[in-house]
């Protein structure tokens, strides 16, 4: 298994209930999350580190303005490298399954809408199976992409994803599903997106670390390269984020 582990992992805590209070100092949010990036160039999962650390920080101001979020587990660790990730992958077509609020999904749509745009997509999707939480998810990203290329849906993400009819180039999972499958429903997902991903299309699933039990099929076969290319587990905090590539 690979991975890359920040040293003090275990000690950088988030309140789920606070996600916009400062927890380091920015120099060291950002040397650690390029780190981590570096790291995924080695493991050819990325093609280079750059990313617009102004825009950044301009969509983290968004967010924190406009979003009503009750809580979530997105420390500003993760937030910086989901965002980094899809700045430097620029996918067209971008999938997040189990939104919530929004906050993980415009963690990824961010990369191309609102402040912090750095390229154009085409469909920026994120899927939340409870209607109420879709409904405040799609409020929240409209404040900050008036143009509906980030929008979320309520539907079950398998579904979503099966009859999506184009390429998926960047899927986000971390839906806990609703049934006995609990969070082993990536695995469900990604199923539908595989054939649809292209060669270098890349997976980012969250909670590796502390769901890893219940990912233990999904980890296992995105760590085997007969599936996947390479296959990072990046553990910048106690949730961890599985970044893997086709
Ligand atoms: C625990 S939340 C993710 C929160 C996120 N980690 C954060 O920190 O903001 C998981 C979400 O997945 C949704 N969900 C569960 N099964 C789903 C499915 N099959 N399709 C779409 N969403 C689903 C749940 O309703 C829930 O809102």
């Amino acid at each position: 298994m690979r991975e890359f582990r920040a040293d003090d992992w275990q000690e950088y805590k988030m309140d789920y209930g606070s996600p916009h209070k400062e927890l380091e100092p920015l120099d060291q949010e950002v040397a650690i999350v390029d780190a981590a990036l570096k790291h995924l160039v080695e493991a050819g999962i990325l093609p280079h580190t750059d990313y617009p650390k102004d825009k950044m920080l301009a969509h983290r101001s968004a967010v924190a303005e406009s979003f009503e979020i009750p809580w979530t587990a997105i420390s500003p660790r993760q937030q910086r490298l989901i965002y980094a990730i899809n700045a430097i992958i620029q996918p067209r077509h971008m999938i997040a399954a189990g939104v919530f609020c929004g906050n993980t999904f415009i963690s990824n749509a961010g990369a191309a809408v609102g402040p912090g745009a750095c390229y154009e997509a085409h469909h920026l999707i994120g899927v939340e199976i409870d209607p109420d939480e879709a409904e405040r998810a799609e409020r929240n990203v409209r404040r900050l992409d008036p143009t509906g290329v980030a929008r979320v849906v309520a539907a079950d993400a398998v579904d979503v994803v099966r009859d999506f009819g184009d390429e998926i180039h960047l899927l986000y999972l971390d839906a806990d599903g609703t049934d006995h499958r609990g969070k082993g429903i990536y695995y469900d997902i990604l199923q539908e997106a595989y054939h649809k991903m292209p060669s270098g299309g890349v997976v980012l699933a969250h909670n590796s670390v502390n769901s890893a039990e219940a990912l233990a099929s999904y980890l296992e076969w995105v760590r085997d390269p007969a599936n996947m290319s390479a296959s990072v587990n990046v553990i910048l905090d106690g949730e961890g984020l599985e970044v893997s590539a086709k």
